[in-house]
Protein backbone atom coordinates (compact mmCIF):
# COMPACT_ATOMS: atom_id res chain seq x y z
CA UNK A 1 0.00 0.00 0.00
CA UNK A 2 1.31 3.58 -0.78
CA UNK A 3 0.55 6.10 1.32
CA UNK A 4 -1.17 9.68 -0.24
CA UNK A 5 -0.09 12.63 0.97
CA UNK A 6 -1.82 15.83 -0.53
CA UNK A 7 -0.20 18.62 -1.74
CA UNK A 8 -2.05 21.80 -0.51
CA UNK A 9 -0.17 24.46 -2.51
CA UNK A 10 -2.62 25.28 -4.78
CA UNK A 11 -4.91 25.52 -2.32
CA UNK A 12 -2.78 28.26 -0.78
CA UNK A 13 -2.41 29.93 -3.99
CA UNK A 14 -5.78 30.54 -4.24
CA UNK A 15 -6.09 31.64 -0.69
CA UNK A 16 -3.24 34.04 -1.45
CA UNK A 17 -4.65 35.66 -4.76
CA UNK A 18 -6.94 37.62 -2.22
CA UNK A 19 -4.98 38.58 0.78
CA UNK A 20 -6.87 36.87 2.87
CA UNK A 21 -7.91 33.27 4.99
CA UNK A 22 -10.03 31.91 2.34
CA UNK A 23 -9.70 28.86 1.83
CA UNK A 24 -8.41 28.41 5.29
CA UNK A 25 -5.32 25.70 4.98
CA UNK A 26 -6.00 24.22 8.21
CA UNK A 27 -9.83 23.46 7.14
CA UNK A 28 -8.53 22.29 4.18
CA UNK A 29 -5.97 19.89 5.24
CA UNK A 30 -8.08 18.56 7.71
CA UNK A 31 -10.57 17.77 5.02
CA UNK A 32 -8.00 15.85 3.34
CA UNK A 33 -7.11 14.09 6.05
CA UNK A 34 -10.59 13.23 6.75
CA UNK A 35 -11.63 12.35 3.49
CA UNK A 36 -8.62 9.79 3.27
CA UNK A 37 -5.24 11.58 2.84
CA UNK A 38 -2.05 9.66 4.37
CA UNK A 39 -0.61 12.89 4.86
CA UNK A 40 -0.22 16.47 4.27
CA UNK A 41 2.46 18.12 2.02
CA UNK A 42 3.55 22.11 1.44
CA UNK A 43 6.32 23.22 -0.86
CA UNK A 44 6.81 26.93 0.86
CA UNK A 45 9.05 28.93 -1.76
CA UNK A 46 11.00 32.20 -0.46
CA UNK A 47 8.51 34.16 -2.05
CA UNK A 48 5.28 32.33 -0.14
CA UNK A 49 3.29 32.67 -3.59
CA UNK A 50 1.94 29.38 -2.30
CA UNK A 51 2.18 27.93 1.41
CA UNK A 52 3.44 30.53 3.65
CA UNK A 53 6.25 29.72 6.48
CA UNK A 54 3.94 30.94 8.93
CA UNK A 55 1.67 27.68 7.15
CA UNK A 56 3.79 25.00 8.97
CA UNK A 57 3.21 25.37 12.73
CA UNK A 58 -0.10 25.26 11.57
CA UNK A 59 0.15 21.99 9.27
CA UNK A 60 2.73 20.24 11.96
CA UNK A 61 0.09 20.66 15.14
CA UNK A 62 -2.94 19.25 12.41
CA UNK A 63 -1.44 16.14 11.38
CA UNK A 64 -0.27 15.80 14.99
CA UNK A 65 -3.91 15.45 15.92
CA UNK A 66 -4.12 12.45 14.00
CA UNK A 67 -2.68 8.37 14.21
CA UNK A 68 0.00 7.76 11.31
CA UNK A 69 -0.77 11.15 9.60
CA UNK A 70 2.53 12.69 8.04
CA UNK A 71 3.97 16.17 7.41
CA UNK A 72 5.92 16.58 4.60
CA UNK A 73 7.99 19.91 3.92
CA UNK A 74 9.16 20.56 0.15
CA UNK A 75 12.14 23.23 -0.81
CA UNK A 76 15.43 23.58 -1.42
CA UNK A 77 17.24 23.46 1.91
CA UNK A 78 18.80 27.66 2.00
CA UNK A 79 20.08 28.33 5.43
CA UNK A 80 16.56 29.71 6.23
CA UNK A 81 14.96 26.87 4.69
CA UNK A 82 16.77 24.60 7.03
CA UNK A 83 16.25 26.47 10.32
CA UNK A 84 12.75 26.77 9.78
CA UNK A 85 12.01 23.42 8.89
CA UNK A 86 14.03 22.16 11.48
CA UNK A 87 11.74 23.79 14.25
CA UNK A 88 8.75 22.85 12.95
CA UNK A 89 9.81 19.04 13.10
CA UNK A 90 7.76 17.30 9.85
CA UNK A 91 7.37 13.59 9.71
CA UNK A 92 9.60 14.27 6.59
CA UNK A 93 11.60 16.63 4.39
CA UNK A 94 12.03 16.57 0.89
CA UNK A 95 14.84 18.43 -0.63
CA UNK A 96 14.64 20.11 -3.97
CA UNK A 97 17.51 21.72 -6.06
CA UNK A 98 15.39 23.98 -8.46
CA UNK A 99 16.60 27.40 -7.72
CA UNK A 100 14.36 30.24 -5.58
CA UNK A 101 12.25 31.87 -8.70
CA UNK A 102 11.28 28.12 -10.41
CA UNK A 103 7.74 27.87 -11.39
CA UNK A 104 7.99 24.26 -9.91
CA UNK A 105 10.60 21.63 -9.52
CA UNK A 106 11.73 20.68 -12.93
CA UNK A 107 14.56 18.06 -12.06
CA UNK A 108 16.32 16.36 -9.81
CA UNK A 109 19.54 16.46 -7.42
CA UNK A 110 22.97 15.82 -9.41
CA UNK A 111 24.29 13.78 -6.51
CA UNK A 112 28.01 14.00 -7.95
CA UNK A 113 28.05 18.17 -7.66
CA UNK A 114 26.22 18.27 -4.63
CA UNK A 115 27.60 15.67 -2.68
CA UNK A 116 29.33 17.14 -0.31
CA UNK A 117 26.37 19.94 0.62
CA UNK A 118 23.79 17.03 0.59
CA UNK A 119 25.53 15.27 2.95
CA UNK A 120 25.78 17.84 5.66
CA UNK A 121 22.44 19.12 5.06
CA UNK A 122 20.98 15.17 5.22
CA UNK A 123 22.93 15.07 8.50
CA UNK A 124 21.19 18.31 10.10
CA UNK A 125 17.79 17.22 9.62
CA UNK A 126 18.78 13.41 10.26
CA UNK A 127 20.10 14.55 13.63
CA UNK A 128 16.74 16.20 14.21
CA UNK A 129 15.23 13.10 13.91
CA UNK A 130 13.42 14.24 10.28
CA UNK A 131 13.23 11.95 7.46
CA UNK A 132 14.89 13.29 4.70
CA UNK A 133 14.09 12.27 1.13
CA UNK A 134 16.12 13.65 -2.46
CA UNK A 135 14.03 14.75 -5.30
CA UNK A 136 15.75 12.57 -8.07
CA UNK A 137 15.49 12.23 -12.08
CA UNK A 138 15.37 8.63 -13.24
CA UNK A 139 18.73 8.16 -13.89
CA UNK A 140 21.18 6.29 -12.47
CA UNK A 141 24.09 8.71 -13.90
CA UNK A 142 22.88 11.14 -11.45
CA UNK A 143 23.21 9.04 -8.30
CA UNK A 144 26.43 8.71 -7.25
CA UNK A 145 27.71 9.32 -3.57
CA UNK A 146 24.27 7.72 -2.24
CA UNK A 147 25.96 5.92 0.44
CA UNK A 148 27.50 8.86 1.69
CA UNK A 149 24.76 11.55 1.02
CA UNK A 150 23.24 9.02 2.72
CA UNK A 151 19.40 9.98 1.99
CA UNK A 152 16.33 8.28 3.89
CA UNK A 153 14.42 8.26 0.42
CA UNK A 154 14.83 9.21 -2.80
CA UNK A 155 11.16 10.58 -4.61
CA UNK A 156 11.31 9.96 -8.28
CA UNK A 157 10.69 13.12 -10.25
CA UNK A 158 7.70 11.66 -12.26
CA UNK A 159 7.30 14.50 -14.79
CA UNK A 160 8.65 12.54 -17.81
CA UNK A 161 6.57 9.71 -16.63
CA UNK A 162 2.91 11.87 -17.15
CA UNK A 163 4.37 13.33 -20.44
CA UNK A 164 5.05 10.13 -22.46
CA UNK A 165 2.16 7.81 -20.21
CA UNK A 166 0.08 8.67 -23.13
CA UNK A 167 2.01 8.11 -26.06
CA UNK A 168 3.55 4.43 -24.26
CA UNK A 169 3.03 3.80 -21.38
CA UNK A 170 5.65 0.76 -21.79
CA UNK A 171 8.07 3.37 -22.58
CA UNK A 172 7.53 5.65 -20.15
CA UNK A 173 8.07 4.18 -17.31
CA UNK A 174 11.19 2.01 -17.61
CA UNK A 175 13.29 4.51 -16.99
CA UNK A 176 11.70 4.46 -13.38
CA UNK A 177 11.91 0.63 -13.30
CA UNK A 178 15.54 0.60 -13.93
CA UNK A 179 16.39 3.25 -11.51
CA UNK A 180 14.79 1.97 -8.52
CA UNK A 181 16.08 -1.71 -9.77
CA UNK A 182 19.40 -0.62 -9.87
CA UNK A 183 18.56 1.42 -6.07
CA UNK A 184 17.03 -1.93 -4.55
CA UNK A 185 19.98 -4.06 -5.35
CA UNK A 186 22.91 -1.36 -3.84
CA UNK A 187 20.71 0.56 -1.68
CA UNK A 188 17.94 -1.82 -0.59
CA UNK A 189 17.60 0.47 2.60
CA UNK A 190 16.56 3.47 0.79
CA UNK A 191 12.98 3.84 0.32
CA UNK A 192 11.04 5.50 -2.72
CA UNK A 193 8.50 8.32 -2.71
CA UNK A 194 7.25 9.58 -6.51
CA UNK A 195 5.78 12.92 -7.64
CA UNK A 196 4.78 15.43 -10.29
CA UNK A 197 1.64 14.98 -12.38
CA UNK A 198 1.10 12.37 -11.50
CA UNK A 199 -3.06 12.14 -11.61
CA UNK A 200 -5.95 9.74 -11.77
CA UNK A 201 -5.13 8.33 -15.01
CA UNK A 202 -1.49 7.55 -14.35
CA UNK A 203 -1.27 6.63 -10.88
CA UNK A 204 -2.19 2.89 -10.87
CA UNK A 205 0.32 2.14 -13.56
CA UNK A 206 3.15 3.69 -12.04
CA UNK A 207 2.48 1.75 -8.97
CA UNK A 208 1.31 -1.20 -10.35
CA UNK A 209 5.10 -1.33 -11.82
CA UNK A 210 7.22 0.26 -9.06
CA UNK A 211 4.96 -0.93 -5.81
CA UNK A 212 7.77 -0.28 -3.71
CA UNK A 213 6.72 3.25 -3.43
CA UNK A 214 5.64 4.16 0.02
CA UNK A 215 4.60 7.41 -0.81
CA UNK A 216 3.07 9.87 -3.34
CA UNK A 217 2.57 14.21 -3.09
CA UNK A 218 -0.39 14.47 -5.45
CA UNK A 219 -1.54 18.29 -5.62
CA UNK A 220 -2.25 19.82 -9.14
CA UNK A 221 -4.41 17.48 -10.54
CA UNK A 222 -5.80 16.85 -7.51
CA UNK A 223 -6.70 20.15 -7.08
CA UNK A 224 -8.34 20.07 -10.79
CA UNK A 225 -9.93 17.05 -10.36
CA UNK A 226 -11.73 18.31 -7.12
CA UNK A 227 -13.84 21.03 -9.41
CA UNK A 228 -15.34 17.91 -11.39
CA UNK A 229 -16.11 15.56 -8.60
CA UNK A 230 -15.42 17.39 -4.95
CA UNK A 231 -12.81 17.29 -2.36
CA UNK A 232 -14.33 14.04 -0.71
CA UNK A 233 -14.57 12.45 -4.04
CA UNK A 234 -11.43 13.04 -5.23
CA UNK A 235 -8.98 12.02 -2.46
CA UNK A 236 -11.60 8.77 -2.49
CA UNK A 237 -10.20 8.36 -5.93
CA UNK A 238 -6.53 8.74 -5.37
CA UNK A 239 -6.74 6.75 -2.08
CA UNK A 240 -8.49 3.85 -3.80
CA UNK A 241 -5.73 3.39 -6.65
CA UNK A 242 -2.69 4.21 -3.93
CA UNK A 243 -4.18 1.10 -1.74
CA UNK A 244 -4.69 -1.16 -4.26
N1 LIG B 1 7.02 16.60 -5.53
C1 LIG B 1 7.71 17.77 -5.59
C2 LIG B 1 9.13 17.77 -5.16
C3 LIG B 1 7.09 18.95 -6.01
O1 LIG B 1 7.78 20.09 -6.08
C4 LIG B 1 5.72 18.90 -6.37
C5 LIG B 1 5.03 20.18 -6.78
O2 LIG B 1 5.02 21.05 -5.69
C6 LIG B 1 5.05 17.67 -6.30
C7 LIG B 1 5.73 16.53 -5.89
C8 LIG B 1 3.60 17.53 -6.67
O3 LIG B 1 3.44 17.77 -8.03
P1 LIG B 1 1.98 18.00 -8.64
O4 LIG B 1 1.48 19.29 -8.08
O5 LIG B 1 2.20 18.03 -10.11
O6 LIG B 1 1.13 16.85 -8.19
Amino acid sequence: MTALSVNVNKFALIRNARGADLPNLHNISKKCIEFGADGITVHPRPDERHAKFSDLEILKNLTSEFENIEFNIEGYPSNDFIQKVIRVKPDQVTLVPDPPDALTSSFGWDCEKNKDFLTEVIKKFKDNNIRVSIFINPSINTLSNLEIINPDRVELYTYDYAKNYHNDKILAIAPYVEVTKYLEKEFPYIEFNAGHDLNLGNLDFMLKNIPRIKEVSIGHALVCDAIDYGLKETVNRYKQIAQR
